[in-house]
């Protein structure tokens, strides 16, 4: 039985003009998202993988094609509607933190509950919620610290705690390692495959080869078209 999927983009593409010419950034572009999996994006630098993602969270629009999320299809939304949408169902996680240097790492998630107002927790419980966001992404000791204090992997820790706050289903994250040596790369994709065993699917965008690899299910952009769609095996299932 197919597992349900989270999203599902039908024949997407995504065309520019640019020096009074069209330019095709994506082709033809269709797969599925199964819940909660880890799936990444892959393909080398300007093959289309920021412009695929952001169609996905709805930050962008495909030129033709069709995105469903959870079986809704999110085009016909208005800016305002997709917003909010947004804000209850994607958490996005940036290559560089992007957080408020002048807040504190708990600040900075309470900011969060206090931008989301999807109503999923009342204002009495989100410092609690704040604090159990920090003990989950294992930064709770780093909580009144700016970012400026920390290391690249607990400001990328604080910023997937962030995406967390709303509880969203979805995460998404462009090179949410790029910035970061091996060491804290590996511990932050240790922290996807923990929030994948409690129910989350995890996008992730990669040019680390060896990082797609272990995702669940794979797709590799080559010139905006699909280079390459697998299912690789489930952990454990390839060991000789
Ligand atoms: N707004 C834009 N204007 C012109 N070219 C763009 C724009 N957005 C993306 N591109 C081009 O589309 C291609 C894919 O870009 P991008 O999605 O950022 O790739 P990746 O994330 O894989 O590096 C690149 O050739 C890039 O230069
Ligand atoms: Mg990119």
């Amino acid at each position: 039985m197919q597992p349900e999927s989270i999203i599902h983009a039908e024949h997407l593409t995504k065309s520019i003009h640019s020096n009074g010419l069209d330019v095709s950034i994506l082709c033809d572009i269709s797969f599925t998202v199964p819940q909660s999996s880890l799936f990444a994006i892959t393909g080398p630098s300007g093959s289309g993988k920021t412009t695929l993602l952001n169609m996905l969270t709805g930050i962008d629009r495909p030129t033709s094609g069709k995105i469903f999320f959870a079986n809704t299809e999110i085009r016909g939304k208005s800016e305002d509607a997709l917003s909010r949408w947004r804000g209850k169902h994607v958490g996005v996680v940036f290559q560089f933190f992007q957080l408020i240097p002048t807040l504190t790492a708990k600040e900075n998630i309470l900011l969060a509950l206090e931008l989301g107002k999807s109503g999923a927790f009342p204002r009495r419980s989100w410092s609690q919620r704040a604090d159990e966001l920090l003990e989950l992404t294992g930064i709770a000791e780093q909580k009144n610290k700016l970012p400026s204090q920390m290391s690249g992997g607990q400001q990328q820790r604080t910023a997937i705690a962030r995406a967390l706050a709303n509880d969203p289903p979805l995460l998404v994250a462009d090179e949410p390692t790029g910035n970061l040596d091996s060491h804290a790369a590996e511990s932050i994709f240790a922290l996807f495959q923990q929030l994948q065993l409690r129910g989350k699917t995890i996008i992730y965008v990669t040019h680390d080869h060896a990082l797609a690899q272990r995702s669940n299910y794979m797709l590799r952009l080559l010139d905006g078209a699909i280079a390459e769609a697998t299912e690789p095996a489930m952990e454990g299932a390839n060991e000789q």
